[in-house]
């Protein structure tokens, strides 16, 4: 046997030992987790829809907790402030990421909520419920009139809201979906 094929043999046999002897001796760290604990974390809402929660919510019963919650960093009616606007008309004509707002940019209407229900508001993220998560989601669809100001978002209305980009983007692994 050649020396790096001896070296090579010697590693992988000294791996499966330590493998053996990890796999014998863990250290009982932890605890397992149940079900309802899994489940508060388990909270990625696939571009189609799946994963979306009961519940549901009006722009009108958005308008006010948007006020109360959002327009401190992201303005009146989301016009924009300390942080991006919510809602524009503005076009997109290069990858500026200052340049990217919901309406020009977002592919899935589905991204909005899970946006909002894992990282907004941006001091309290997680402190939404669903309902209002809805609602805001409503509230912007409506300010960026891509549904009207009358309509209800649930887990079956929203992912059918069609986004103004949503055939824009080039998938990388068109055979992976
Ligand atoms: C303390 C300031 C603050 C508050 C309050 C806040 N946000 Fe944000 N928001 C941000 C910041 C900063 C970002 C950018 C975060 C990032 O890029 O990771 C952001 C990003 C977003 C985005 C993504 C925008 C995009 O173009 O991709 C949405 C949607 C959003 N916020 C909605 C909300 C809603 C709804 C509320 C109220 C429940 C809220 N935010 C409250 C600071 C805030």
């Amino acid at each position: 046997m050649s020396t790096p094929r001896r070296a090579i043999y010697a590693a992988s046999l000294l791996l499966a030992i330590m493998t053996g002897v990890c796999l014998a001796e863990t250290p009982h760290l932890g605890k397992p987790l149940d079900e309802a604990a899994v489940a508060a974390w388990d909270i990625s809402i696939l571009p189609d829809g799946t994963g979306l929660p009961k519940g549901s919510g009006t722009p009108a019963q958005g308008a006010p907790i948007y006020a109360e919650k959002c327009a401190m960093c992201h303005g009146e009616n989301g016009k924009g402030g300390f942080a991006a606007a919510l809602v524009s008309d503005a076009k997109i004509d290069g990858i500026s990421a200052s340049q990217k707002t919901i309406k020009n940019f977002i592919g899935d209407s589905t991204t909005i909520f899970d946006f909002i229900r894992r990282a907004m508001p941006f001091q309290a993220p997680r402190s939404l419920s669903d309902n209002e998560v809805y609602a805001l989601t409503a509230y912007i669809l409506a300010e960026n009139k891509l549904i009207g100001a009358n309509d209800v978002m649930n887990a079956e209305t929203l992912p059918k809201v069609r986004m103004p980009n949503r055939d824009n983007f080039i998938i990388r692994f068109p055979d992976r979906i």
